[in-house]
């Protein structure tokens, strides 16, 4: 038995319950992991919540996100062995001691890069890889709008895209979490709680709107995002901290600017084993050559998961947080 946080009906952070739990031996294909540390991410509320349905029913072990070592591996694993240093993002179950894990979405740690920087940053860093990449690409002189900046995803972002040479402009819920942000590579921030955003971006590039926002909030920063890009823009709607976009009626594009939307999700850009290795290992050499820091910012035990995942949801953390057994 090992301990894990489970999931048996979905709700608030309170059904969040840390339990022992069976573990098995690994099947065909398939790896056991000790976790060193499991990151926390808003996808982990959306799952306990239900607004993502568990693919597995329930109850589930939560947690999207984890990095540890090999200690068994099951039949027909050929390239992974016993202390071999590995990190995964989902399948759910990254909350737990000890987890199985399929072999072929592991992805194997330079020595450079620790447990805890793994366990924070796979989830977040291969989205801002996609984000800044694929999805919208930044390059010398692109004028991006992220919100959220410093969250997890943003502080990431905040100095991807500034290493790609954009100007950065970042919302923020705070004085404090503004000066976070600037000293991760954010140019410009706006207190969107008190200042108009759209003025104020409108203000900082001097008319010419950006090229792309990064939409994390969604809800509560929708349709006004859309009035921060200039003509043939880019809206990423990549997340809903504070609610899901209703109703969202298409012609607002083609009003607005003939701007281009977008809904991702990092599972379908790295579905593919040879896109899952290429982006970790872009995120490798970004973390290594120290263009881009991973701030972990909240630590918590495993059996603290509620507070962490309150801390989350009410705009209390910056950066990352992890879970450590
Ligand atoms: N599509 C993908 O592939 C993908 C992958 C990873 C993450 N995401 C999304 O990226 C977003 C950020 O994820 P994260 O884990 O890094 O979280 P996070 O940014 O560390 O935390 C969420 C932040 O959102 C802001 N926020 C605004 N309104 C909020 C509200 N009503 N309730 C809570 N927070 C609110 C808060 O910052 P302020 O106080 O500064 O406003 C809060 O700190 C989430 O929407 C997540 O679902 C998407």
């Amino acid at each position: 038995m090992v301990a894990a946080v489970r999931v048996h009906k979905t709700g608030g952070p309170e059904v969040l319950t840390y339990e022992d739990t069976d573990i098995p031996a690994p099947g065909q294909g398939q790896i056991k992991m000790k976790t060193h540390a499991a990151g926390i991410n808003f996808i982990d509320c959306y799952f306990r919540n239900g607004s993502y349905p568990s693919p597995v029913g329930l109850p589930f072990t939560a947690g999207n996100e984890s990095a540890g070592e090999v200690i068994e591996v099951g039949p027909g694993v050929t390239d992974l062995k016993k202390g071999d240093r590995v990190a995964f993002v989902g399948p759910l179950g990254g909350y737990a001691a000890e987890r199985i894990v399929p072999a072929e979405r592991a992805v194997k740690l330079p020595d450079n890069i620790t447990y805890e920087q793994a366990g924070a940053m796979m989830l977040k860093g291969m989205t801002v890889q996609y984000l800044v990449n694929r999805t919208f690409k930044v390059g010398k002189g692109s004028i991006v709008l992220m919100h959220a900046a410093a969250g997890g995803v943003g502080l990431i972002l905040c100095q991807w895209a500034n290493h790609l040479g954009a100007t950065v402009i970042g919302t923020v819920g705070s004085k404090e979490k503004a000066e976070l942000a600037k000293a991760n590579g954010c140019h410009h921030t706006i207190l969107y709680r008190n200042e108009d955003f759209v003025a104020k971006v409108k203000e900082i590039t001097s008319g010419k709107m950006c090229d792309a926002v990064y939409d994390g909030v969604g809800k509560d920063t929708f349709p006004s995002s859309l009035d921060c890009l200039h003509p043939l823009g880019y809206f990423v709607s990549f997340g809903s901290a504070s609610g899901q976009i209703d109703g969202f009626n298409i012609n607002l594009l083609q009003t607005k600017g003939s701007l281009f939307a977008t809904r991702p999700t990092l599972n379908h850009y790295v579905a593919k084993r040879d896109d899952l290795v290429a982006s970790a290992n872009d995120l490798f050499d970004k973390v290594g050559s120290g263009a881009v820091k991973i701030p972990v910012n909240q630590t918590y035990k495993l059996k603290d998961a509620q507070k962490a995942h309150k801390d989350l949801e009410g705009r209390g953390t910056t950066g990352a947080s992890i879970l450590v057994p």
